[in-house]
């Protein structure tokens, strides 16, 4: 970070001002108000955050009017054609790819502890067959917590190490269980013998009646799926996680926290939104009446899957999805998929709306994605739980960063109070002894 020249502000404040302004290794400079109130009595105002980098960050970069997204610096395009999911974890956590002997360890270790405790199938029995999977994942994770006072020293590297593996590993294996428990069939247990992603493919899809032989085409989009989804900056979610984690909250802890958070339909929930709403606009004639709908300020409905905070262009996660949606529907032999097309037809005639473009709505993340997940075979009810699989790297990734930054401080926003000014409780409320 370097610190490029001062602003001065006059106008309110009690004395002449000035604030630092600082610059990232590439992307807009930052002006430094730390020193706001100190020297002026006044706080700035900046509800959902469009203007506040609330933290720095080494991780990754997105210039959302360019639509690029880095991890690391690596072009998202690159990492999803030549890496697996777990190099690409390896290298949000550790900054670097990872050699032929690192992901070899790494991976070892992850299998190593993709099991969960035998006592954790019993808070399953807890909940309602019919319980939301993200409802039950809110509740799994967070119990992980009391399975670890081994290693829950967050000021130790080592600890919060392991806290990463596990979560990593055992994340799938309760994304696979709630679905299973869901469905009233028995858990499966992992398998040493399969990658991550066939391994998660097995106890999801899989019984233990039967064989399950992962078909490589489809092992590799659900890879790229993860990949795609492995981190995104500050978004929603994990600035949860920094907020829970910056009060030294344990990393379980605060995992949960992003994924309650991911559950929202403004966040992760809209992958499921967008397969209900194709599923409801059912025919591309339909799809004019739903546009419109989308473009009239008194109806609530939005054209879910389109739109972004960051990126006002083509959301780069979206093509690739939209590849990826192409390559599993014709080795499924469903290239003909009525929702598929209704959704590439859906996606040109926005494009070409005048609302749209003037308001530079693009397809996200979430647009494709729900289409893929449900030619894998996995219900759109656990599209949500997908989604925080392939997030829970980057949640921990930014805790881990926060936790070791020396700079590091609870997170407390301060408020434009609107509230009533101070009165006295009147008298027919005072109780008498
Ligand atoms: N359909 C119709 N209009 C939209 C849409 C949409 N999907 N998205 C935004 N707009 C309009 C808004 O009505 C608003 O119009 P106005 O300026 O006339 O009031 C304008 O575009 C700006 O929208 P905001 O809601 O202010 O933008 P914000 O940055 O706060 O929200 C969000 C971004 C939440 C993603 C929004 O675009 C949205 O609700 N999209 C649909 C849900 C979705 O797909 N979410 C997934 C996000 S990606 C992710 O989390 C992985």
């Amino acid at each position: 970070m370097t610190k490029l020249r001062s602003v001065t502000l006059n106008e309110k404040a009690q004395s002449l001002c000035e604030l630092p302004i600082l610059s990232g290794a590439t992307g807009p400079d930052v002006v430094d108000i730390q020193t706001l109130y100190q020297q002026t009595g006044m706080f700035t105002y900046d509800p959902g955050f469009t203007s506040t980098a609330s933290c720095s960050s080494a991780i990754t970069y997105i210039d959302g009017e360019k639509g690029i997204l880095l991890y690391r610096g690596y072009p998202i395009e690159q990492l999803a054609e030549h890496c697996t999911f777990l190099e690409v974890c390896y290298l949000l956590l550790n900054g670097e790819l990872p050699d032929t002997d690192e992901i070899q360890k790494f991976e070892d270790t992850i299998t190593l502890h993709t099991m969960v405790h035998d006592q954790l199938t019993n808070f399953f029995k807890g909940f309602r067959r019919d319980a939301h999977p993200m409802a039950i994942m809110v509740g799994v994770v967070g119990a992980l917590s009391s399975f670890y006072h081994d290693a829950l020293d967050i000021k130790s590297k080592k600890d919060r190490d392991l806290s990463a593996i596990r979560l990593i590993a055992k994340v799938p294996t309760i994304v696979a269980m709630c679905h299973k428990y869901s469905t009233g069939l028995p858990f499966m247990y992992p398998q040493n013998k399969l990658n991550y992603v066939e391994n998660f493919m097995r106890m999801m899809l899989g019984t233990p009646c039967d064989e399950f032989s992962p078909n490589p085409v489809l092992v590799r989009a659900l890879d790229r799926i993860l990949i795609l989804h492995a981190d995104h900056e500050q978004n929603a979610s994990t600035s949860t996680v920094r907020l829970a984690g910056s009060s030294g909250a344990n990393p379980y802890a605060c995992i949960t926290a992003g994924i309650a958070c991911l559950w929202g339909a403004a966040h992760g929930g809209a992958n499921e939104a967008v397969l209900n709403m194709l599923e409801e606009i059912g025919d591309v004639s339909n799809i004019t009446t739903f546009i419109n709908k989308a473009k009239d300020k008194r109806d609530p409905f939005r054209l879910m899957g389109f739109g972004h905070r960051v990126y006002k262009n083509y959301d780069p996660r979206a093509k690739l999805m939209r590849d990826t949606c192409h390559e599993v529907l014709t080795e499924l032999g469903l290239h003909d998929d009525k929702i598929f097309k209704l959704a590439l037809e859906l996606e040109r005639i926005a494009l070409e709306d005048q609302y749209f473009v003037e308001k530079k709505l693009y397809p996200n993340v979430d647009y494709y994605s729900g289409i893929v997940l449900h030619a894998l075979g996995i219900p759109s009810n656990m599209f949500t739980a997908m989604f925080a699989m392939g997030r829970t790297v980057g949640w921990i990734a930014h805790w881990d960063e926060m936790i070791a930054d020396p700079e590091q401080r609870i997170g407390r926003p301060r408020q434009l109070y609107t509230g009533a000014a101070k009165r006295d409780i009147p008298p027919q409320h005072i109780k008498r002894a």
